[in-house]
């Protein structure tokens, strides 16, 4: 076996976004392209000699090929061992876990989480570090930086290891480590929650759906909620993980998990259904006929995670990412808890879970956990609330209820419009945020601008700065309107608009979001001339 050194030079592009680099897989596949990014991570992040790292997917089309390179670069770049997830799977929050638990140099994700797959669709890698979060900004900057000077790499040659057993091999003088995916992660959930008490649950009777979105999670999840929890069998549907979702998007939203939605809206609903994404990190939260927004299942798992172990003796704190609704605030500031808005995407919680500063977090993008890993992690959302429903014994709809008469509904909704030419959607960026300084004070269809500006995180472990965050408009009585280009898409720009509404009135509890929300919507439009500067009437899709 060779090691080779071979030349190449940089390619444009090669920018981490939200969350690790994110493109069509054909531009994965393209020559050098996966190789410089690997090699790149590999520099930035000081060098690999004698390091250990986990490596693992979300299974989807060209997961096994990548995975071979980069087994085959680890081993020319001296790395001492990798541990892989039998057939290269691992759920993202499993991964994050098994890095923690072997006490690795950190991993290599690859998932383009809730996007589609397939030869005409998307492919991503990220790198998390030893903590078993996603890299930070200084980190990726590093990365990025190699891949602007980057002019040779280094791969050894040699035949495909074997996945498909777990097994220890060696591949040149790398030790390959193939291990179950599964169980580490069932054991760690094992741990947090009543799992006697979920059982006896399900056992009188207590009935969930579980769409797994033909994705990563179908394994996890039979095990977790159908052998050890005791579920029927059937509880989970979609389990089978594909190399293309069977064609659509792995994304836990009522538009995409059609199949649960249906479900729900049933005769006979069952009284918990839920769904995860590509990766196993989201997860969408519904009962009979009703969807919970991710913002409000934050702010209710805040509320009530003491029920579970571990989190029996209260949170330290809470954090959202900015443009994720206020409702888990007004938890935190009942409770008398820390609580901390951050910059969208997860790698900006792990400093306040490293320093213990907080103890749950979540966005609006269907993304909960806790400190138990450092990436946001679908199943367990969904055990702490089987768990909740087991220790109260009450339906989803008199949870809510409670919920709604303590603290108000925070009515909430975002719209995105996708694929907008990027130069429309700058543009618009850009007119509104000359507009802000004058914002404050004037009245837009019935609301009155409280407070306008870009939001800029400073974060207070490492008092890094993160700017360009978001576009805010604040109303008065605690509405709002957010702007953002998303970071994660791979065709054209995504504009993401985020809306809510507080509302108190025990009378108007139960309204349609859309509704709810017609004044703040009007106001986004007027504010930000959506439909002038992207010709688009309507958004793509709403959740
Ligand atoms: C999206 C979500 C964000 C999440 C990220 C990764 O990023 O909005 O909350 O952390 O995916 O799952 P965006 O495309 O908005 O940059
Ligand atoms: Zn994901």
């Amino acid at each position: 076996m060779t090691i080779k050194n071979l030349v190449t030079a940089p390619i444009a592009g090669q920018k981490p976004g939200t969350s690790g680099l994110r493109k069509k897989t054909a531009v994965f596949q393209s020559p050098h392209f996966l190789e410089n990014y690997v090699q790149s991570i590999f520099d930035g992040i000081g060098g690999v000699a004698g390091k250990r790292f986990v490596i693992g997917g979300d299974g989807r089309f060209f997961n096994r090929q990548a995975i071979d390179v980069i087994l085959r670069m680890a081993a020319a770049n001296g790395v001492a061992e990798c541990i892989v997830g039998r057939d290269g799977l691992l759920s993202t929050p499993a991964a994050s876990h098994l890095i923690r638990l072997n006490g690795t140099n950190g991993g290599l994700i690859l998932s383009a989480s809730h996007n589609p797959g397939g030869p005409n669709a998307d492919f991503g890698l990220k790198f998390n570090g030893a903590n078993g979060g996603p890299a930070s900004e200084a980190v990726t900057e590093e990365i990025y930086a190699c891949t602007q000077n980057i002019e040779a790499y280094k791969i050894l040659e040699a035949p495909t290891v074997d996945l498909s057993v777990e097994a220890t091999t060696t591949l040149g003088d790398m030790t390959v480590t193939v291990i179950d995916p599964v169980s580490d992660y069932a054991e760690l959930m094992e741990s947090l929650f009543d799992f006697d008490a979920i059982r006896a649950m399900f056992e009188g009777g207590f009935r969930m759906v579980f769409d797994s979105m033909l994705a990563v999670t179908g394994p996890y999840a039979k095990e977790i909620f159908e052998t050890r929890l005791g579920a029927k069998h059937g509880t989970v549907i979609n389990g089978e993980p594909s190399h293309d979702f069977g064609g659509g998007h792995p994304d836990p939203n009522p538009i995409w998990a059609r199949e649960l939605m249906a479900i729900m809206q049933s005769d006979t609903p069952p009284d918990f259904g839920a769904a995860s994404d590509g990766d196993g990190d989201r997860n969408m939260i519904t009962g009979p006929h009703r969807y919970v927004s991710p913002s409000d299942s934050l702010a209710i798992l805040a509320d009530l995670a003491h029920l579970a172990p571990a989190y029996k003796g209260g949170l330290a704190g809470v954090a959202r990412s900015m443009p994720t609704s206020c409702a888990v605030d007004r938890v935190a500031a009942a409770k008398g808890m820390e609580s901390f808005e951050t910059p969208t995407g997860w790698k900006f919680f792990g400093n306040l879970l490293d320093a213990g500063r907080v103890t749950l977090c979540g966005e609006e993008s269907a993304g909960t956990g806790s400190d138990h890993v450092r990436e946001k992690d679908g199943l367990w959302a969904v055990l702490l609330w089987l768990n909740i429903f087991a220790a109260t014994g009450k339906s989803m709809d008199q949870i809510l209820a409670d919920h709604y008469a303590t603290y108000g509904r925070t009515y909430y909704s975002r719209h995105d419009f996708e694929a907008v030419e990027t130069e429309n959607a700058n543009a618009l960026m850009d007119a509104l945020r000359a507009k802000l300084p004058d914002l404050a004070g004037q009245e837009v269809n019935g609301l009155r601008v409280q407070a306008a500006d870009e939001f800029a995180y400073d974060d207070p472990v490492d008092g890094s700065r993160s700017e360009r965050q978001g576009l805010r408009i604040l109303f008065e009585g605690g509405a709002r309107a957010i702007f953002r280009l998303s970071g994660t898409d791979t065709e054209g720009a995504t504009l993401r608009v985020y809306l809510e509404r507080l509302e108190t009135a025990k009378n108007k509890l139960k309204a349609d979001p859309q509704k709810a929300l017609a004044n703040v919507i009007a106001s986004a439009e007027t504010l930000a001339e959506i439909k002038a500067h992207t010709g688009r009437a309507a958004p793509d899709v709403i959740t």
